[in-house]
């Protein structure tokens, strides 16, 4: 894809991600639809979704590919580094990539956008490719932009299943 292509897909992209989620504070659907929006945009992605920090550990969120790992530590991975470092972090070739957990053989590229909101780090946003030196600047730019679009519209509450008073 050329890059200009690529810049205006990402800017309908982060469009539809704010309509989708005007009104709606939902996590859970929230975090669905976000990762849905992501898997069907870029058909070479096989895993689009989200790895939740539960205050000790990274756990598998909403997402969209196949089933994948459930549990990362903080440092571990290409997630558990973004997570600590609370930076994005992008993997061209993750063969050569010494601390890459692999959950999906057919994954070659990685970008992994750490999600912090007033301080407070909530998870990462973790997007894997089948081709090699997938993501690049544009990628992370965009997908902050995509991260921090979901964070300011999301209430982070998982109360719905909590008895009302
Ligand atoms: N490769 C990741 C693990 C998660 S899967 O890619 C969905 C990592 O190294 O943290």
């Amino acid at each position: 894809m050329l890059y200009s292509e690529k810049e205006s897909l990402y800017q309908t992209i982060n469009e539809q991600l704010s309509y989708l989620l005007e009104g709606e504070p939902n996590v859970l659907a929230n975090l669905s639809n976000a990762s849905a929006l992501l898997k069907t945009s870029f058909p070479n992605t096989v895993f689009a979704g989200f790895y939740l920090f539960d205050g000790n550990e990274l756990i598998l969120g909403p997402f969209q590919g196949g089933v994948s790992c459930v549990r990362i530590a903080l440092g571990k991975g290409v997630c558990g580094e973004s997570a600590a470092s609370r930076q994005t972090v992008i993997v061209g070739d993750v063969k050569t990539y010494p601390n890459y957990i692999s959950c999906d053989s057919s994954a070659r590229s990685e970008i992994v956008v750490s999600m912090v909101k007033e301080g407070r780090l909530l998870g990462v946003l973790d997007l894997d490719s089948s081709l090699v030196d997938d993501y690049d600047d544009l990628d992370l730019k965009y997908l902050e932009e995509f991260v921090s679009i979901l964070l300011e519209k999301t209430e982070w509450n998982f109360s719905m299943f909590e008895e009302k008073a």
